[in-house]
């Protein structure tokens, strides 16, 4: 689900393949990306469930204001993965409500 070309920018630099684990899931991304860019490359559309009426959430702004895409991040709630450089075997899971309680 990536652009391989974009009409005006072009192709994107050859950037590094990492790994990363999503909800226990081994997943492969461009190192220094948004962890929401590789969850979109791979499908993921839902980042969170809200905590009163356990709506999904997802990537709304993408320029980190609105916090519709945090997760937990090495194990660190409310972490905006719009802005969020992808790192070398992080651990990013679905956040339910405002912690990392489930
Ligand atoms: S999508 Fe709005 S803060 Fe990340």
């Amino acid at each position: 689900m990536r652009i391989e070309e974009h009409p005006i920018l072009g192709k994107p630099e050859v950037r590094r393949t990492i790994e990363f684990t999503f909800d226990g899931k081994i997943m492969s991304g461009f190192e220094g990306e948004p962890i929401a860019a590789a969850l979109r490359a791979a499908g993921v559309m839902v980042h969170r469930y809200t905590k009163k009426n356990h709506s999904p959430r997802g990537i709304f702004c993408a320029i980190g204001r609105c916090t519709d895409c945090v997760m937990v991040v090495d194990g660190k709630p409310n972490i905006r993965t719009c802005i969020t450089p992808l790192k070398e075997g992080m651990t990013v899971q679905t956040q339910y409500g405002v912690s990392a309680q489930k």
